[in-house]
């Protein structure tokens, strides 16, 4: 993946910008120079086919693993997420498509998951 695109008032200092993020897995190179921006209140879609790069770039946002290269900045600020529990923090999570939902729950309920058990004292943490 070498482009997403890039919104026509890129360079609103709010929401989450991401700047020539790259991203190597041995002789893979998966990501090459991304750029994308997500304005608040904007629903955002990553189109590609299979190993295109879309679950690469997520886990960056979401703090799963680092960039080699690039910077993002969220809510102004630069951001850069030193875990899934970090980005969280931030207000920034990664929802998984398959097998990881509560089917009981609705969609938003499955979305704050991690915060709606926080706020209830119940620890998700092992041990
Ligand atoms: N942990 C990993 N180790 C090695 N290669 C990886 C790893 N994760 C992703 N890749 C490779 O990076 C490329 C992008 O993968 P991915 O981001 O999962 O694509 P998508 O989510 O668009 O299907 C693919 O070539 C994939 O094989
Ligand atoms: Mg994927």
């Amino acid at each position: 993946m070498t482009y997403i695109g890039r919104h026509p008032a890129a360079g609103s200092s709010q929401g989450l910008t991401v700047r020539g993020i790259s991203k190597r897995f041995g002789a893979t190179q998966a990501l090459d120079r991304i750029d994308l921006d997500v304005r608040p209140g904007e629903v955002v879609a990553l189109l590609g086919e299979n190993g295109a790069g879309k679950s690469t770039v997520s886990n960056i946002v979401a703090g799963t693993f680092p960039s080699d290269t690039g910077r993002m900045t969220w809510q102004g600020r630069p951001y850069e997420p030193g875990s899934p529990g970090d980005a969280i923090q931030h207000g920034i999570g990664l929802i998984h498509q398959e097998m990881r939902l509560l089917p009981d729950l609705s969609v938003a309920e499955n979305v704050f998951l991690g915060r709606l058990l926080r706020r209830r004292g119940v620890s998700t943490a092992p041990g």
